[in-house]
């Protein structure tokens, strides 16, 4: 039956030639998802883009879908209402679920507020066979107001932005994430290690690092194909 929040009828999903099991043997891996939520500078996305270079380095396709970057493209039309913002997840979640099924282990970097819509992405992976691993980029809210990388806890404060995660917004935390970080009392580094161990012991990826990495480019000029 067609659900209710479907528009289109009469369509189906129409099966290629190559499967997905054929796309992670070209690209030697499985696709999965990396879910990140936390309120705004509590560190999503500079966890998300050291762990993209970490896993580059062991030879894995990853990509990352972060909040403001997907703001301004596809997501261009949807602001910070609660039904934009659950639009934004859901909208988020089946593009991540694409990658997945490409091959490709996609870094997802949004607040994320509603626990209801991050459960329902899950719920998207699990019935297409993905996986999907929710990461809590905890820290408290005084730690990210005291960052304010862009500025905008304090224009929250002064009542120029309303409707502001942590300030006049809510943030449901996950009860139940598989990897639960403190940014206030870790290092990057410890967090990319916390959640590449993870990927490893859940055999999402091998361990250990393939021949042929870092690649000729990753290893400078000197060592790599001149001309
Ligand atoms: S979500 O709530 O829909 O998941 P998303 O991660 O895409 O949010 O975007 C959050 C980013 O948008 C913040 O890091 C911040 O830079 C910016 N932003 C602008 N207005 C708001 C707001 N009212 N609440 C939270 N973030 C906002």
């Amino acid at each position: 039956m067609t659900p209710a929040s479907q528009k289109a009828t009469n369509v189906t999903w129409q099966e290629g030639l190559i499967s997905r099991e054929d796309r992670y043997q070209i690209l030697r891996q499985k696709g999965a998802t990396i879910w990140f939520t936390g309120l705004s500078g509590s560190g999503k996305s500079t966890i998300a883009i050291a762990l993209e270079r970490a896993l580059f380095r062991q030879g894995k396709l990853s990509y990352r879908l972060d909040g403001d970057n997907v703001r301004l493209g596809i997501n261009k039309n949807l602001g910070f209402s609660e039904a934009d913002r659950r639009e934004n997840i859901r909208r988020i979640g089946e593009v991540a679920k694409l990658f997945g099924d490409a091959g490709t282990i996609s870094l997802s970097a949004f607040i994320s507020p509603y626990a209801a819509d991050r459960d329902e992405v899950r719920r998207l992976h699990e019935d297409a066979d993905l996986r999907f691993v929710e990461v809590f980029v905890d820290c408290p809210l005084s730690e990210a107001e005291r960052r304010d990388p862009k500025g905008l806890y304090k224009r929250a404060r002064a009542g120029e932005i309303r409707n502001f995660t942590g300030i006049d917004d809510p943030y449901e935390a996950p009860t139940n994430p598989e990897i639960h970080l403190r940014t206030d009392r870790l290092t990057v580094e410890e967090e990319v290690s916390a959640i590449i161990g993870y990927l490893e012991r859940h055999g999402i990826i091998e361990s250990g690092l393939p021949d042929e990495w870092p690649s000729p480019a990753e290893r400078g000029p000197a060592a790599g194909d001149a001309g």
